[in-house]
Parts: C-alpha cells; sequence; structure tokens
C-alpha cells in the first residue's frame, strides 16, 4: 500500500505556513487564517491525487505553474451547495422573517459565499412567491470565480432537480418547482426572471470590506472553514453591514457564540442561529 503524505508534522506545519504565505503573495487569496484541519484536510487530498511527496513541492508547483495553483485554489474553497439547502431552514425564513421583510419599502439582501448559486435562486424564488421580489436586491458574492461564472449561468444538471424538487416542498413552496426553470436535454435553465434582482459580484470576506447596508444577510457554510479570529473578523463585517433591525442568517453549522457581538443581537431562532441586530 503507498504511505500516505505526512502532513501532520512540525515541518509541515512550517511549510503549510510558507505555502499560505505564497499563495497570499502570489494570487492576493488569503487562506492563513481558516481552519488548520480545513487546510490540512484539502492539502493531504491534493497530494493524493497529484502524486506529489510535501507541501514544499506544492508550494513549488503552486509559484510556477498557473494550471495548478489554479486547481489549488478550487481546492481549498469548498463550493458544495443546493437549492433550498436545509428546508426547514428556509420554511423558518418564509414564516419568521419574510413578515419582518414585508414592513420595508426596499429590501437589500446580501449571500455571503454564495458559491454556484443554489441558494440565490432559492431566495429568489421565495421572494416572488412572497411578493417581494420587485422591491428586493440580492447582493450574491463569493471570491471563487468559477462558481460566480456557474451562478450567473444559473444552468445546473437536470437529474439534481427531483431532489430540489423534494427540497423546494419541504421548505413551504407554493407553486411546482418545474415552474422556475426549463429543461433542456440533461440541463435545467433557471427562468431568467430570477437573475433581475441580483447583483453578482467578486467579493472576499477575507480582505474586502463593507460594500452596502443590508436589511439581511446570508452567510451559511461558510465560516466553518475559518479559524477564531476570522471568524470574529467577519462578523464584524457582517454587523457594519446590517442597518439596524437587520436579520443576519447563519444556518445550523455556524455560531455567534464566541463573538465579541453577540449581545449587540438578539436571537430570533437557536437551531438555524438566526439573530436580529438590536436598535
Ligand atoms: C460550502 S460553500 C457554501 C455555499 C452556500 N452558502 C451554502 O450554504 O450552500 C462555501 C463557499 O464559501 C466561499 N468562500 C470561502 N472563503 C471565502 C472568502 N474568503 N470570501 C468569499 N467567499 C468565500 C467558497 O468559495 C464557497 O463557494
Amino acid at each position: 500500500m503507498p504511505s500516505l503524505p505526512i502532513v501532520n508534522s512540525e515541518s509541515s506545519d512550517i511549510e503549510i505556513n510558507l505555502l499560505l504565505e505564497a499563495i497570499y503573495q502570489k494570487y492576493g487569496y488569503d487562506f492563513r487564517q481558516y481552519s488548520e484541519a480545513h487546510i490540512r484536510r484539502r492539502l493531504t487530498n491534493r497530494l493524493m491525487l497529484s502524486g506529489l511527496s510535501s507541501i514544499s513541492e506544492i508550494q513549488h508547483n503552486v509559484l510556477h505553474d498557473p494550471v495548478f495553483a489554479s486547481q489549488l485554489l478550487q481546492d481549498l474553497s469548498i463550493t458544495v451547495t443546493e437549492m433550498f439547502r436545509d428546508p426547514p431552514f428556509y420554511k423558518y425564513i418564509r414564516e419568521n422573517v419574510i413578515p419582518i421583510l414585508k414592513t420595508y419599502s426596499f429590501i437589500k439582501i446580501w449571500h455571503a459565499g454564495c458559491s454556484t448559486g443554489e441558494e440565490v435562486y432559492s431566495m429568489a424564488i421565495l421572494l416572488k412567491e412572497e411578493g417581494l421580489y420587485e422591491r428586493s436586491t440580492i447582493y450574491a458574492t463569493d471570491f471563487n470565480e468559477f462558481a460566480l461564472d456557474k451562478a450567473r449561468e444559473g444552468i445546473y444538471a437536470a437529474e439534481i432537480m427531483k431532489e430540489y424538487t423534494s427540497n423546494y416542498q419541504q421548505a413551504g413552496g407554493k407553486k411546482s418547482f418545474s415552474d422556475y426553470f426549463i429543461a433542456d436535454y440533461d440541463m435545467a435553465i433557471m427562468d431568467q426572471s430570477l437573475k433581475k434582482r441580483v447583483v453578482w459580484a467578486n467579493h472576499n470576506l477575507v480582505t474586502d470590506s463593507v460594500f452596502a447596508e443590508m436589511n439581511m444577510i446570508l452567510c451559511r457554510n461558510v465560516l466553518i472553514y475559518f479559524n477564531r479570529d476570522l471568524q470574529n473578523r467577519v462578523q464584524k463585517l457582517f454587523f457594519d453591514s446590517l442597518t439596524n433591525g437587520g436579520i443576519l442568517a447563519l444556518g445550523s453549522k455556524e455560531s455567534l457564540r464566541f463573538s465579541t457581538l453577540e449581545d449587540h443581537y438578539q436571537e430570533l431562532d437557536k437551531k438555524y442561529r438566526v439573530f436580529k441586530k438590536k436598535y
């Protein structure tokens, strides 16, 4: 059996730090405060796939081979997502947050770390069904340009639509999910109207700053990849980006527990980690 590459020794700690520094200096992507466990898992995976034997070799390739570098950047950003992911979360938003949003004349929503866009189309559908879409703007951001391109396109594999239909129904969908896309052979093309109120943009949560004042921010399954300091930095960014009374929806995997900002929010839901910024 081939021996597994070692990414657990003290020297590999040094190599990892140097690699992340090199990526930052050469490409401007800052993974230096991502969770150690996440970085180790992804690098181990890349070592096994590439046949390289050390992190230093990865570093050499990253610096001298743009294709390898682009591959590694993809490795470090996990883009797994779904439409109406965690359907009860969307049901909760529909039943408890939409009534709050209905009190606003204009609604700004930020999907931070939107990956390939499935969450964004889900939100557009939800807002349409609740009669809020035309007065909403959804800012959909990610730092992964490949994922954003796919999100802008809004074309997904037809075979996954069955699962998404089930998610949509469990999330309290009011129509037939097939009303929102056109099936074309093995593709499902999302209805153009769902893009009308969406602004897609490249935004890096680590290095970029506030860009608008939001009534609601959704950021699920992103902060789990960051270490505590970085989570706090991003929480501060969200806090500064929310209007008073604005909603922060983190989903069941993330928390505000260690954030110094916890006291500045009212917890609306424990399970789905939905908070309201205090006035
Ligand atoms: C696992 S996906 C989550 C997608 C979606 N929010 C969901 O819950 O289904 C994580 C996303 O966070 C993005 N991401 C990671 N680090 C980021 C950063 N520093 N700035 C912006 N986006 C980031 C990744 O590119 C990826 O698309």
